[in-house]
């Protein structure tokens, strides 16, 4: 870590001795305070919940710039990710920090897509979930699962297992998510095809079956490998600080990342997609672009705990540059299966135009993130609303082992431990059941 030239220095009202901090220069963004003999030598923990103002570590591969809306991983800015590299690409540059050369990006497609089969045994696991049960619940069974039929690589400090585990979890994830989805509808599983790419096959395990030949469309395979790569990092969102503190107590790469599969769960974050989409059809129920009006009037209302979905983001404040690649992906799917007049699409665009221009949205600086298109596009190609998360998970993968691994490789690494500020009752004795 590089020093800044100045330090910050803490004082105290109370006539406690000052305190001077080192700051630190990351390559671009914010300084960080270092606070970490804060306790040593003050007795004074810092408060910050939700980590609003904590980096919990330093890291080298991506970069968001907020308030401009920019977004890079390793340096390259998503919209050059996005339509001149495919996922495997990126997932070469996030693992490794280099875009592939054209012998790497051979070797490494390859190593991917001849790991893509899963244990036999797995079917067998997935038997004993409910078939409604959500793909999440599953996906968080199976991923945890993992570490149970690959021990040879479950040492997360031997280098070796960890780069074992990333290619297995990277080819093995769409085998597990459209599993998840076959066992749910009730149709066989379909093996995968390793001369089809990623996406493609990931496609053809959705919605192939043993009983014809499947033929990827081409627009469609391009629109799911650019959200796999619109997914693939996001610094440190809740799920991959989940991942790295899970982790952190040199748990095993597949349970670090099954922990990560269940924090994205949530509406707040990866399951903002499926809120999305469910509130879009919602307003579509009771009237479309007519109620619009009445729906925003109801978010404004601090009362009425109604959102909107695919709205607002912790870091950004300004257009997440990831909604508008993903609106432009929209077009192009909607476009190619003649689904230009989707009543759905029309609906989140008159949302979008009256939410950038209305004062409540604007003071807030809140703009349409990633899942804001996400879910039409995904619905429009076939994809099950309640699976959407289930592909963000797939493509998240990458970053999360990235994360993970960089962690493990960091000389600072420690456990993580956060402290308290405790409010609770201070020590009393246990009366007896008579006297309580
Ligand atoms: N609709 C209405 N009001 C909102 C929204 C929204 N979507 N998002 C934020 N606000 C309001 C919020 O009520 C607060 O208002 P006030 O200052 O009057 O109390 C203000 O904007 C600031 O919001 P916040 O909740 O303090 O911001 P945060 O950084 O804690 O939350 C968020 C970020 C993403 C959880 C939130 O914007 C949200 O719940 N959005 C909807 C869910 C969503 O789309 N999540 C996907 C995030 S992108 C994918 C991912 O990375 O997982």
């Amino acid at each position: 870590m590089k020093l800044a030239d100045n330090k910050a220095t803490l004082s105290f009202s109370n006539g406690s001795p000052s305190v001077d901090l080192p700051v630190y220069r990351g390559s671009v963004g914010p300084d960080v305070i270092d606070i970490r003999k804060l306790y040593a030598q003050t007795g004074m923990f810092t408060y910050d919940p939700g980590f609003l103002s904590t980096a919990a570590c330093q890291s080298a591969i991506t970069y968001i710039d907020g308030d401009k809306g920019e977004l890079l991983y390793r340096g390259y800015p998503i919209e050059q990710l996005a339509t001149k590299c495919d996922y495997l690409d990126t997932c070469h540059l996030l693992l490794k920090g280099e875009l592939p050369t054209l012998q790497e990006r051979q070797d490494f497609h390859k190593l991917i897509l001849r790991h893509t089969m899963v244990n036999e045994q797995m079917q067998f696991f997935l038997r004993g979930f409910r078939r409604d049960a959500h793909p999440m619940a599953v996906l968080t069974g199976l991923v945890g699962a993992l570490s149970a039929f690959y021990h040879d690589s479950t040492d997360i400090n031997n280098p070796e297992h960890r780069a074992i585990a990333a290619i297995r979890l990277i080819a093995k994830m769409p085998t597990l998510v459209a599993m998840a989805y076959k066992y749910g509808v009730g149709q066989p599983y379909m093996y995968p095809r390793n001369d089809l790419s990623y996406a493609g096959n990931f496609l053809r395990m959705m919605f192939g079956s043993p009983c014809e030949d499947y033929r990827v469309n081409p627009v469609l395979e391009r629109a799911l490998d650019r959200i796999f790569i619109l997914h693939a990092d996001h610094e440190q969102n809740a799920s991959t600080s989940t991942v790295r503190l899970c982790g952190s107590s040199g748990t095993n790469p597949f349970a670090a990342i099954a922990a990560g599969v269940a924090c994205l769960w949530g509406p707040a974050h990866g399951g903002a997609n499926e809120a999305c989409l469910n509130m879009l059809e919602d307003i579509e129920r009771q009237g479309g672009v007519a109620k619009v009006g009445q729906f925003m009037e109801q978010v404004k209302d601090k009362n009425s705990g109604v959102k909107l979905m695919g709205f607002g983001h912790r870091v950004y404040k300004n257009y997440d540059p990831r909604a508008k690649l993903m609106q432009e992906t929209c077009n192009e799917v909607l476009t190619e299966l003649g689904l230009e007049k989707d009543p759905l699409f029309k609906l989140a665009k008159e949302l979008e135009k009256i939410a950038l221009e209305d004062d409540y949205f604007v003071q807030r600086k809140l703009y349409p993130n990633v899942d804001f298109y996400s879910g039409i596009v995904q619905r429009a190609i076939g994809i099950p609303v309640n699976l959407f998360t289930g592909i963000f998970s797939l493509a998240r993968t990458v970053g999360w082992i990235a994360q993970l691994n960089e962690m493990i490789s960091d000389p600072e690494y420690k456990i993580g431990r956060p402290r308290q500020l405790f409010i609770g009752a201070v020590a009393r004795d246990v009366k007896s059941l008579a006297d309580r």
